[in-house]
């Protein structure tokens, strides 16, 4: 059932994000005028009422005032209509004592999996009692040129960690506007790696901050850190 349809298109780093139409919990949603000027992050659920989904997009909701911070527009959606969600969303809500009517974000209703289709997101190994796969857990960052900046793809059985997608904004963000790199388990205010690219009289200019250069055995001077440029 899942093999004709796992042949969309994928939509790698650098493409224009599909500027898909379809209903949602806060109405009908055409993607490139939703997202506007903004940061856009679109999630991917399998299914209404099941216990990982409802756990994450209630950790996605408790973050959301970080994801506003970070001018990062939220969207998420799973395989079912929209009366759904909404029922949905008043036990996410209740589950993550968000209170009731606070829920954020909409989720986009993808009942026929069109959306699931389009954007390569369907799990081979999970399946409905009717044989249909469903979705992947995908996270998709597109930025306010509408290009996708980043994807991530877990299969159904793993929970995502938005700790963790946020940090990765953080890197987008900060990479976007500076000529910096960021290093393994860099967190927003760490020191970042001077990209290789970069001359060394230009990274004295650019970074004015400082340019360490960490000595290593080959002599190649290419581990240069610098302090987070503002
Ligand atoms: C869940 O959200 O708990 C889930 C959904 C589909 C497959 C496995 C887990």
């Amino acid at each position: 059932m899942c093999d004709s349809l796992s042949t969309g298109a994928m939509v790698l780093l650098g493409d224009v994000f599909p500027n898909f139409e379809a209903d949602s919990t806060e109405g009908p949603v055409k993607f490139h005028d939703w997202l506007g000027d903004s940061w856009g992050i679109l999630f991917s659920h399998p299914a209404d009422f099941t216990p990982v989904c409802t756990t994450e997009l209630g950790a996605a909701a408790q973050l959301a005032p970080e994801f506003a911070k970070r001018g990062v527009r939220m969207m998420a959606v799973s395989c079912d209509g929209v009366n759904s969600h909404k029922d949905w969303i008043k036990d996410i809500e209740a589950y993550n004592s968000l209170g009731a009517g606070r829920f954020p974000y909409p989720i986009i209703a993808d009942e026929e999996r069109h959306l699931a289709v389009q954007l390569g997101m369907l799990d081979p190994n999970e399946r409905t009692a009717d044989g249909l796969c469903l979705t992947a857990r995908a996270v998709f960052v597109v930025g306010p040129d509408k290009k996708l900046k980043l994807s991530i793809l877990y299969p159904a059985t793993t929970g995502r960690n938005f700790h963790e997608i946020l940090r990765v904004i953080d890197s987008l963000q900060l990479t976007a506007q500076k000529k910096v790199a960021t290093p393994v388990n860099w967190k927003a205010g760490d020191k970042c790696m001077v990209l290789p690219s970069i001359s060394e009289d230009d990274a004295k200019k650019l970074f004015p901050a400082g340019v360490e250069v960490i000595p290593v055995p080959s002599g190649k001077k290419y581990l240069r850190t610098t302090p987070q440029p503002q």
